[in-house]
């Protein structure tokens, strides 16, 4: 039997960063209450003219080296955005491009902060199905360009930067079990109203900014994950004492805290980086996953559960023998 494991991994962040403090310049906050309510110290702002590819291409070639293996050993991308360069082409084939490899497959995942896992789903499909042996997966966002810049109540959550995974086929089960879903009732807690099809005129003139009822977001957020948790280890027969490190969505510290909680799982298993890098949608896990391989807390062996939770609604879970 075919499974799929995880080969390498790759981040990428913006070089310019914007502490609390430079907001206090901009909106009615303050780093106190930035921090208390979300975890957030910093995040990175991708520079003028830095696009989504941009930050994809470097992330992905840090994933392919670290896998050691080059873009022809490809035959699958997959990218998790909701801030592509353009509409069309998909930002997976301007990657492509970008990576010189013809004649594969590449197209774009839009589940806005659960991107990443639905992307991992999908690669994990293709590669116990013989469709592909080496799917690169990238999470890429631009959020800095659809923040309002005067609203306080989202401006200060979110952050850019690009993470990603090399999937290959093993005799081993690294991908254990994926998990996702979407419930489209919810779509004006957390939204961008306006588009190409719906809302042109505004998106044309005023342009289009995320809007975001932040509590209720909170509230749901912290009992979906606590549900996908479960489904995801009953579903294995797996306990949490079993669970090396949680690997959550990155959106708040608070919302972070509580599902480890309910796992009964100690925060010293948890990776945090929504503190240095704050919510970058569907970038947040490999990069937090990045992170933690880069500086030797994951290592070969452990049972990773990722989990996230964003607009749509949508949610999802892994179980990963990394
Ligand atoms: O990744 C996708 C999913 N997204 C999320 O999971 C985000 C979910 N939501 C959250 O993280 C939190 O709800 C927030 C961090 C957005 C807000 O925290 P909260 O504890 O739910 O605060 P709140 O929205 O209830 O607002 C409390 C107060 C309000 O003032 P009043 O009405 O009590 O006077 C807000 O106007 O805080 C005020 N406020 C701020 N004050 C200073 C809102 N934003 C700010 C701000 N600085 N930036």
């Amino acid at each position: 039997m075919t499974f799929a494991r995880i080969a390498g991994t790759g981040g990428y962040l913006p070089e310019r960063i914007v502490t609390n403090k430079d907001l206090e310049d901009i909106v009615d906050t303050s780093d106190e209450w930035i921090q208390e309510r979300s975890g957030i110290k910093r995040r990175h702002i991708a520079a003028d003219g830095e696009t989504t590819s941009d930050m994809a291409l470097v992330a992905a070639r840090r994933a392919l080296d670290s896998a050691s293996l080059v873009a022809d050993d490809i035959d699958l991308i997959i990218v998790a955005t909701t801030t592509p360069d353009k509409v069309f082409p998909s930002t997976a084939c301007i990657v492509q491009r970008l990576l010189e490899v013809k004649n594969i497959p590449a197209f774009d995942v839009h589940a806005a902060c659960s991107g990443f896992i639905y992307a991992l789903d999908i690669a994990n499909r293709f590669i116990k199905t013989g469709g592909a042996k080496n799917v690169l997966i990238i999470g890429s966002e631009t959020y800095s360009r659809i923040l309002d810049w005067t609203d306080r109540g989202t401006c200060v959550l979110f952050g850019d930067g690009s993470g990603a995974v090399v999937l290959s086929a093993s005799n081993n089960a690294g991908v254990i079990s994926t998990h996702i879903h979407s419930d489209g009732e919810f779509e004006e807690l957390l939204h961008v109203p306006a588009g190409i099809s719906s809302g042109y005129e505004t998106f044309q003139q005023e342009g289009a900014f995320i809007k975001m009822k932040g509590s209720e977001v909170f509230r749901r957020a912290v009992g979906t994950l606590g549900s996908i948790a479960r489904e995801t280890l009953e579903g294995n027969n797996v306990s949490q004492e079993d669970i090396s490190w949680l690997v959550p969505h990155q959106a708040n510290l608070r919302i972070i805290a509580a599902a480890a909680k309910k796992l009964g799982l100690p925060m010293e298993q948890v990776i945090v980086t929504v503190d240095e890098h704050a919510n970058t949608s569907s970038a947040s896990i490999p990069l937090a996953l990045d992170v933690a391989v880069r500086d030797g807390r994951i290592k070969s062996g452990d049972l990773l559960l990722f989990e996230a939770f964003g607009a749509g609604f949508t949610w999802g879970s892994a179980l990963v023998r990394y």
